[in-house]
């Protein structure tokens, strides 16, 4: 991806368009702008983009432009829009400013002015695509329930909090049938329908209090929702606006998700910089694997996104790793050693595995996999 800001310029004027086109070119960091005439069509581009700068005339179809910024911004709230205008009338101001734009430049522009104001800007962008960077989204997933998503998502957040001390938020995108809440012992106030229905009236700010602490650790959690009425509201665009906002707050973000190839699912993935996908060392579970490893193929992921765990193994298996490396054509990326009583224990009390059993080769696997995963992001 270049690193320059990806830029929209919506004027039906192409005068106007040309100058801003002119004026940006001269300014660092700015991609050349694509141009539309047209609101529907320029809002139809950018679901599929995500513009980081949008430079939007509000004098023409002042209803719908303000429209637009409010759509724009509930799907991609780090995007700056500036409007423009040929007319300053305050409750257009008022109006543009209360939808979320940054700057109101009144035409014809002044190129002093109009460089100051967006080169501020640029800077603003650069620093938020650094911040955002920062936080790595890992997702368990598996076509196969029973596996060890919940137990793998569960303590690998917590070791990862445990040892970075940064925020690491853990979401049960579950939405149906969760339950992180119970492998953890919690009794959450807000879950994930809630705050991703509620996105639009939840100040960023008060994000972080819709996730449930975790005891006395940085973990946070976002459990599934009791109602399930609310999760079939959600769709896929929902998740990209939940985790867009999350990330900026968190360092990590660890999502445990449902076993179907769904929009809600696919908006995950398509979201996470990693997929960890666990599996057994056994016939039907390589050719689940084999059967996600399609999918990922037609999703144009590349293969170093996806990491084989192999769960539950035990020494002397009939069905060895090479095995399942031959068949999936793919290294396994990491093995965690069958330790049930161990695991189920952990489970029945509530906790983590290594709050109850530090010196367990369960959650000594569970440490090094934290590790793995904080030290050696390189994809
Ligand atoms: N490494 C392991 N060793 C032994 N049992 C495990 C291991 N990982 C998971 N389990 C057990 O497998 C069962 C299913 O795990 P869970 O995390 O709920 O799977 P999923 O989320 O994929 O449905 C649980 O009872 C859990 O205790
Ligand atoms: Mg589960």
């Amino acid at each position: 991806m270049s690193d320059r800001i990806k830029t929209f310029i919506i004027d039906d004027n192409e005068t106007s368009a040309n100058l801003i086109a002119s004026y940006l070119a001269e300014i660092e960091d700015i991609a050349e702008p694509l141009v539309y005439k047209n609101l529907n069509a320029a809002y139809k581009k950018a679901v599929d983009e995500e513009p980081k700068l949008i430079f939007l005339d509000v004098s023409t179809n002042q209803a719908s432009a303000i429209e637009f910024v409010r759509k724009i911004l509930m799907l991609f709230p780090s995007t700056k829009i500036v409007a423009t205008s040929y007319t300053a009338s305050s409750s257009l101001i008022v109006k543009a400013f209360k939808a979320g734009v940054k700057e109101f430049l009144i035409k014809p522009l002044i190129k002093n002015d109009f460089s100051e104001a967006v080169s501020k800007l640029a800077k603003q962008i650069k620093n938020n695509i650094k911040e955002n960077s920062k936080c790595k989204v890992i997702t368990v997933f598996s076509n196969k329930g029973g596996i060890g998503k919940t137990a793998i998502a569960t303590n690998v957040a917590y070791e990862i909090a445990e040892m970075s001390k940064e925020k690491v938020a853990l979401i049960d995108l579950n939405l149906q049938l969760g339950d992180i809440s119970t492998f953890l012992e919690l009794a959450p106030s807000f879950n994930a329908a809630y705050v991703i229905n509620n996105l639009d009236k939840i100040d960023k700010n008060d994000i972080l209090s819709a996730f449930e602490k975790y005891r006395d650790s940085s973990l946070y959690v976002l459990s599934d929702p009791q109602n399930l009425t609310e999760a079939q509201a959600v769709k896929g665009s929902d998740i990209t606006r939940l985790l867009n906002v999350t990330k900026e707050i968190f360092s990590y973000i660890i999502i445990d998700i449902s076993t179907n190839f769904d929009e809600k699912t696919i908006a995950t993935l398509d979201n996470s910089d990693l997929i960890l996908l666990p599996m057994i060392l056994n016939l039907p579970s390589i050719r689940n694997a084999q059967r996600c490893f399609e999918v990922f193929k037609k999703l144009n992921y590349h293969k170093d996104k996806i990491k084989i765990i192999a769960n539950r193994v035990i020494e002397n298996d009939e069905v060895k790793i090479e095995d399942v490396e031959l068949a999936l054509k793919q290294p396994v990326y990491f093995k965690i050693p069958n330790n049930y009583s161990t695991i189920i224990g952990a489970i029945n009390k509530g906790y983590a595995v290594s709050e109850i059993n530090q010196s367990s080769n369960i959650s000594k696997s569970f440490r090094k996999l934290a590790a793995l995963l904080t030290d050696n992001f390189t994809y």
